[in-house]
């Protein structure tokens, strides 16, 4: 149990960088948590207008995800799917920040790939074609999320189903005021300004 143990918490050591936070910090941007909806993501580092900080926080927390899982499937296969539920508790639930950490959409989508690249793909494919059609990026992570177990599902694999619809879940709470803001309307478009949390 102690190779299993290492790999959730190296998967957790992982995901909980908090990628955003620091390159807008060093960056000379601020504080990430006083800028836009105060969220540690991509999304919101791309609200500072700094798009390279932007870009760059989105491959490194999409980055911490695979490389968790890649490390952790090459000692034990078995142990890819700890890495990855570590990866994705540290990035939404990071010790250092209070537990208060990101929503989830770049790290999925890192985890996805390593774990099973078609799905990953799937959920790139869905990603980026939602966030075009709506130019609302919640809209964009959260139907992706929700494409990547029925990608799964698909093809025929079900323990991977329950993994990464466990992931979903937790995806759609950590989005629960986008949730309530697109539900009354004011989720705002990519480039407009925008309310906390
Ligand atoms: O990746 C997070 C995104 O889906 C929403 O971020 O800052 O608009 O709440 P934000």
């Amino acid at each position: 149990w102690l190779p299993a143990l290492i790999a959730l918490l190296l998967g957790y050591l992982l995901g909980a960088i908090p990628f955003g936070l620091l390159l807008t910090r060093f960056g000379g941007a601020g504080d990430l948590r006083e800028i836009g909806s105060g969220n540690i993501g991509a999304t919101n580092v791309l609200r500072t207008g700094r798009k390279g900080l932007a870009a760059a926080t989105l491959i490194l927390d999409a980055a911490k995800g695979a490389v968790a899982v890649l490390i952790a499937g090459a000692y034990n296969p078995a142990f890819a799917p700890l890495a990855a539920v570590g990866a994705f508790f540290g990035h939404l639930y990071p010790v250092w920040l209070g537990f208060r950490g990101g929503k989830g959409v770049a790290t999925f989508l890192g985890i996805a790939l390593a774990l099973h690249w078609p799905c990953g793909v799937t959920f790139a494919i869905v990603w980026i074609a939602a966030t075009f059609l709506t130019r609302i990026s919640s809209v964009g992570g959260m139907a992706a999320a929700v494409a990547a177990p029925v990608c799964a599902a698909v093809m025929g694999m079900f323990d991977l189903v329950l993994l990464l619809l466990a992931f979903t879940l937790m995806l759609l709470w950590k989005h629960r005021a986008n949730l309530a803001r697109l539900l009354d309307g004011t989720e705002p478009k990519i480039g407009a300004g925008k309310t906390r949390a």
